[in-house]
């Protein structure tokens, strides 16, 4: 049994589980202290002037926090909250249809913005800028356009990849903001804060011994959470201890770092088969069968953290510390 990462296709169903153990309220939400900080000042600001707020820009890797944070956005101006998802917006009418419908200082989620077709962004910026909306009536010589007014409105980006926005787009948030990975300690308090919710017995121990395997990620978290009290059921007396996490986590290959088998199947390539690196994201992607994207975006950025990965202008290299995880010895050219 291998755990799998969340893949970053914002489509895929969210279960009621994730649901339940979504933090509701800024005080609620678990670590990213600055971020919390600067948020809260904008919300009160913005509710005493009686204004939306300002265009919100949330970037990072998958299960940081990024869903979350734009609902807790909403629940906190206490205004509506409605989503959707850049591939689900097709058409220039797509987003009119939102846009039209919203209510006054509503928070309009777009998650994975960065694949929003070109074509639309156009129809964003006076809707961000103006609260306008240009829109063509009419078809052939009598077609005209009419620019209705939009009620103002906080447009809340998310993406895995700022860096695939275009900078018109980019510059019309007045807020951008990064989410950061989780501390252990930050991640055992969501850990507690969630087997409390599901009614889970844990123990520090267990709580430490998930929180230092789970990627700096609360959705990885939740989920070995679950995973491990099963295993705890099954094979003891239900309590999540840190015998029973470190064997459950075994079981489902995760490794002391909180790698799983395709972490180490990359490390593995890029040692073994490619001499350290560099190679090429997408010939490495090949090597180990799984999408560029889902590398790019899930499995890199806690590789890179943990110091096992380094990226270059000619590829992903590894790092000695990456040939000693895997068992093997560094060659000596790999010079850091
Ligand atoms: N700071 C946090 N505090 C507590 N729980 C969190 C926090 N960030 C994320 N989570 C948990 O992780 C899960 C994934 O978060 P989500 O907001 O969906 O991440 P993203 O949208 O960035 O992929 C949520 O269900 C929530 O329970
Ligand atoms: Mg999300």
């Amino acid at each position: 049994m291998t755990v799998r990462i969340q893949t970053p296709d914002v489509l895929e169903a969210e279960d009621e589980l994730e649901r339940s153990l979504r933090p509701r309220r800024l005080e609620d939400f678990v670590g990213q202290r600055a971020l919390k900080e600067q948020l809260s000042i904008a919300i009160e600001a913005a509710g005493a002037r009686g204004d939306a707020l300002d265009h919100l820009l949330l970037a990072g890797p998958p299960g940081l926090g990024k869903t979350s944070l734009a609902q807790i956005v909403a629940a906190e101006l206490d205004v509506p909250f409605v989503q959707t998802a850049g591939p689900a917006l097709e058409r220039k009418g797509d987003v009119a249809a939102f846009l039209t419908a919203l209510e006054p200082r509503s928070v309009f989620f777009v998650d994975e913005i960065h694949r929003l077709p070109r074509a639309l962004e156009e129809t964003f910026y006076p809707a961000m800028e103006d609260r306008q909306l240009p829109i063509t009536v009419g078809q052939g010589a009598g077609a005209r356009v009419v620019t209705l007014d939009l009620p103002a409105f906080t447009l809340v980006g998310a993406t895995t990849r700022a860096g695939l926005l275009t900078t018109p787009l980019r510059d019309r948030f007045g807020i951008q903001a990064r989410v950061e990975t989780y501390s252990p300690d930050e991640l055992a308090t969501i850990v507690r804060r969630s087997a409390a919710i599901l009614g889970i017995e844990i123990d520090a121990g267990g709580a430490h011994a998930i929180a230092t395997r789970s990627r700096a990620t609360p959705r990885v978290a939740n989920r070995l959470l679950r995973r491990v009290r099963d295993f705890a059921e099954v094979r003891g007396r239900g309590v999540v201890t840190e015998p029973a996490a470190d064997a459950a986590l075994a079981m489902l290959e995760v490794d002391h770092e909180g790698l799983d088998r395709l972490d180490r199947e990359i490390l593995s390539a890029i040692c073994a088969k490619f001499d350290g690196g560099p190679v090429g994201l997408s010939t490495l992607a090949v090597a180990v069968g799984e999408e560029s994207d889902t590398i790019e975006d899930v499995y890199e950025p806690y590789l890179l953290q943990k110091g096992l990965l380094k990226r270059t202008p000619r590829g992903r290299m590894a790092t000695p510390a990456a040939f000693r995880h895997i068992g093997l010895e560094p060659p000596d050219h790999t010079l850091f």
